[in-house]
């Protein structure tokens, strides 16, 4: 905690420092401020475009010289407008917001009470309170946003990163940006990334953390926040808002990676990977299981009693600790998902998805989500070439994410057959 706060009180510094230009326009709202500038800047690039214009008709006859030495100075004056825009743009850490899109999020009151008459059906009263909590309000499918960025999306965006996060994990945030999740453009290709949050479910971290949160968004941008508590059962509302979300604003995304806050992820395997499926309709691939049993255990943290789901599998599903699909498919698993009941579990209900619209998820062996090896000890969960070969590895803390991302990215030489390094250590967890 403490040493949270010292962070975000560095960083607070940080802008204070860099943004006297944005003090001196002394409103409240940064977004209000930049909308302001961003208005004038418009209107006075109109206005040197209009005069220039005018006074280039007008003086049509009075020979080139003249017309030269307008252009030059508009050209100047653009460029120097260019150049305080550029300033302005460091200096206030924002990126380009247009928020003002047609389409928004339509969802702007929590009005949702609990459906009491569920308790009379059969083997209400047996069951442990999350799922009573859980059926109670299943009906409240969508709630409000308290940080968007419709702006996200706009332009053609090849792959967008989507991450599960909570509020006080700001650590992974951190290392994340700093590793995988730079937003970059490769060979022309341009990667952003998204971290998905609900609101604290304990009171207290609430207020402590929602000012560091938003700050953290007014620097980098990357927070899409909604007003449901972050527990383990509303995952399956993080999974059906982004997907409302990404129905809603993004119309030209190529291709989702959806993952956790605490993996390794190889980008340039993830692009290389995307290449060689171009042509794939319905591209869905992951860490998948078929024909995975709902565990009937009570003190498992996966457990699902009957009431909840009376089949005997579950249809295919992938790993939710990462897993690709295109930008089309995304889009009707949001129309699939309003079809079904929600269900706990956020991977399994995609699956669920999935099956209704009979796409086979696929599953790839370069994403490891339900951990690399069985054996904790295992030598392979060092291995950075290992790490090199993968696409997607669960699970890393924000450290070993960063020694890790550092040993990849060095000079590494990887001598030895992946293939056969990947073989070995199956045939030696298997014997774990
Ligand atoms: C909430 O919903 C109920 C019934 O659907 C309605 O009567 C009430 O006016 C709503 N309240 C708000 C604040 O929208
Ligand atoms: C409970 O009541 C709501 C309307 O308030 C209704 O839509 C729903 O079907 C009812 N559920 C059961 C299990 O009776
Ligand atoms: C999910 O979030 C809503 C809104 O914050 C809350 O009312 C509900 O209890 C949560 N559900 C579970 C199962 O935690
Ligand atoms: C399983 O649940 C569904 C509804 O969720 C119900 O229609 C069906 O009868 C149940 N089957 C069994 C064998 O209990």
């Amino acid at each position: 905690m403490a040493h949270a706060a010292a962070r975000s009180k560095r960083r607070l510094t940080v802008i204070s420092n860099k943004s006297e230009l944005i003090n001196s326009l002394n409103m409240a709202n940064p977004r209000q401020r930049w909308r302001v500038y961003k208005t004038v800047a418009l209107m006075f690039l109109v206005a040197v475009l209009m005069i220039s214009v005018f006074h280039r008709g007008l003086n049509s006859k009075r020979g080139d010289l003249q017309i030269e030495r307008n252009a030059r100075m508009q050209k100047e004056t653009i460029k120097y407008w260019k150049e305080k825009q550029d300033k302005f743009i460091e200096a206030s850490v924002e990126p380009l917001y247009e928020r003002d899109v047609a389409r928004t999020w339509d969802i702007t009151s929590t009005n949702c009470s609990a459906h009491t008459n569920i308790s009379s059906t059969e083997g209400f009263d047996a069951l442990e309170q999350n799922f009573k909590q859980f059926l109670l309000y299943r009906h409240c499918r969508y709630f409000p946003m308290i940080i968007n960025h419709p702006e996200k999306c706009s332009g053609d965006l090849h792959l967008l990163m989507v991450i599960k996060s909570i509020i006080s994990q700001h650590d992974r945030r951190e290392v994340i940006r700093q590793t995988w999740g730079k937003e970059q453009v490769v060979d022309g290709k341009k990667i952003k990334i998204l971290f998905l949050l609900g609101t604290s479910s304990n009171e207290v971290e609430k207020a402590n953390h929602q000012k560091l949160l938003e700050y953290e968004d007014y620097i980098y941008g990357d927070i899409l926040q909604w007003d449901f508590m972050d527990t383990f059962f509303n995952l399956t509302l993080k999974e059906t808002h982004f997907l409302k979300w990404f129905s809603t604003y993004c119309g030209n995304v190529r291709y989702i990676f959806k993952g956790d806050d605490d993996v390794f992820v190889s980008v340039t395997n993830i692009l290389e990977y995307l290449e060689t499926s171009e042509n794939m309709k319905d591209l869905f691939a992951g860490d998948v299981l078929f024909r995975a049993k709902p565990i009937r255990r009570k003190q498992n943290k996966y457990y699902i009693p009957h009431v909840l789901y009376n089949k005997t599998h579950y249809p295919p599903y992938a790993g939710g600790g990462g897993f690709l699909m295109d930008g089309p498919l995304a889009r009707r698993l949001y129309l699939a998902s309003e079809m079904l009941n929600l269900f706990p579990i956020d991977d399994v209900f995609l699956g669920m998805c999935l099956e209704v619209l009979q796409v086979t998820p696929i599953k790839h062996n370069a994403f490891k989500t339900f951990g690399l090896m069985k054996d904790k000890k295992s030598k392979m969960n060092k291995e950075p070439c290992f790490y090199k070969s993968m696409i997607v590895v669960h699970k890393l803390l924000p450290q070993e994410l960063l020694d890790m991302w550092r040993l990849v990215h060095t000079d590494l030489v990887c001598t030895q057959n992946l293939e056969l390094l990947q073989e070995a250590s199956k045939i030696r967890s298997n014997f774990n």
